[in-house]
């Protein structure tokens, strides 16, 4: 069984559950194939993904492994994305832009993101179905993060266009289709950042050009990298939570109804939808920087490591009962946003934005329904994120 499970297959993705339940039995590390990466250890024990989330043994920087990930020369520039790297890189750019994703500063945007929900409501009601992927759960946080950012709302759909065809399967043949799209998006980019420079706009974007302009905090390239991650990562992620998250609930009608008579418990409902349904699947790759061992398997030195933080959460060492969606949860220590220097910088936009959507469909909409059978959803099969490609409904 070794290296044969490709664990990015649509079919894998609808339900990698059993699959992580074995695995976690029998075999805590194991070796998978993700495509476009090649080899990958996977860690699936709850205490096991904890700690290597947590171990500096374990980099981010993909210049410390021995087989580096192919990226054409002129995306070279991307690599510099807190995400990618380690210390002290890492923690010079995540304290640029912390602050505006604080949950105070967050808080803030509450009313915004209601109305956007609202709005998105408005313009199908009427129609009594949806694809809730397209036309609820996708234009939300993007419109949220494009906000944020600074960047004109005429260019939402183009960035999501873009973001799709690069966060696909990383095979060579998609990472050359994707070409095209990577390019336009930094041409996009740069142009933004000189008209930012010269005329000066509300929003994160524009903080950012400024403190690249007054010194040696952030290079152009991070500049870059900065805001490709702060878009990918600010809407690619959430969609999947407020769609899955919603099917979760359509499939357990009880825990639908609990939430719908007592809106008050949407706090835990959505811990406990991040935790069931995994938004991301496994972390992004660690590089071993030395020899390591976890759970008595030796991982080399160099070799691609993946946290699966939906096996953890599912971990019966940590969680009661952990195939079951319980909204009222208590001390739900779930690694949906990961762990550790990394840990998730969107935590509480996405948990508020989660909260709003979810909280606002529900009771909008009383009589919402599948409109196809649950086998025939069809789950994107990327690597990282676990997602539906489309989420028909009807009411
Ligand atoms: C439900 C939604 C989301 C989930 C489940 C999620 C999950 C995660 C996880 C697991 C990581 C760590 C990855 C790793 O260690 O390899 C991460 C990192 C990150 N996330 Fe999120 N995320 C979500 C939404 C967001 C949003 C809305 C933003 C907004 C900009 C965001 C920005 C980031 C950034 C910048 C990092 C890198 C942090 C660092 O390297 O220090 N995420 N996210």
């Amino acid at each position: 069984m070794e290296h044969s499970i490709n664990i990015i297959t649509r079919e894998f993705k609808a339900d990698p559950f059993p699959f992580y339940a074995l695995m976690r039995a029998e075999k805590p590390v194991c070796c998978v194939t993700v495509p476009g990466m090649g080899k990958a250890w996977l860690v699936t024990r709850y205490d096991d993904v904890a700690a290597v989330l947590k171990d500096s043994r374990f980099a981010k920087n993909p210049l410390n492994a021995s087989e580096q990930p192919w990226l054409p020369a002129f995306a070279k520039p991307l690599q510099r994305n807190m995400l990618d790297l380690d210390e002290p890189d890492h923690a010079r750019l995540r304290t640029l832009v912390h602050k505006a994703f604080t949950p105070a500063m967050v808080e803030r945007l509450q009313e915004r993101i209601q109305r956007i929900a609202d709005h998105l409501l408005d313009a199908v009601e009427a129609k009594g179905s949806m694809d809730l992927v397209r036309a609820y759960a996708l234009p939300l946080p993007l419109t949220v993060i494009v906000e944020l950012l600074g960047i004109p709302g005429q260019d939402r759909d183009r960035f999501h266009r873009w973001s799709k065809a690069l966060v696909k399967t990383p095979t060579r043949l998609n990472m050359v289709f994707a070409l095209p799209s990577l390019m336009a998006f930094m041409r996009y980019l740069r142009q933004l950042f000189r008209q930012l420079r010269s005329a000066p706009q509300e929003g994160l974007l524009t903080a950012l050009v400024q403190v690249e302009e007054a010194g040696d905090r952030l290079s152009e390239d991070e500049l870059l990298a900065m805001a490709f991650l702060l878009l990918i990562a600010g809407h690619e992620t959430t969609v999947n939570l407020i769609s899955s998250g919603t099917l979760a609930l359509l499939q357990y009608p009880d825990q639908l109804e609990r939430l719908r008579a007592d809106p008050s418990l949407i706090k835990s409902a959505v811990e406990e939808l991040l935790r069931y349904t995994n938004p991301l699947e496994t972390t992004t790759p660690r590089y071993a920087l030395e020899e390591t061992t976890v759970a008595d398997v030796t991982i080399p030195r160099g070799a691609l490591v993946l946290a699966a933080v939906a096996s953890a959460n599912r971990d019966a060492t940590q969680f009661d009962d952990p195939d079951r969606l319980d909204i009222t949860r208590q001390a739900n220590r779930h690694l949906a946003f990961g762990l550790g220097a990394h840990f998730c910088l969107g935590a509480p936009l996405a948990r508020l934005e989660g909260q709003i959507a979810i909280n606002t469909i529900v009771h909008r909409l009383p009589h919402l329904r599948l409109a196809v059978p649950v086998e025939s959803l069809r789950w994107r099969a990327t690597p990282v994120l676990r997602g539906l490609e489309a989420l028909p409904v009807r009411w």
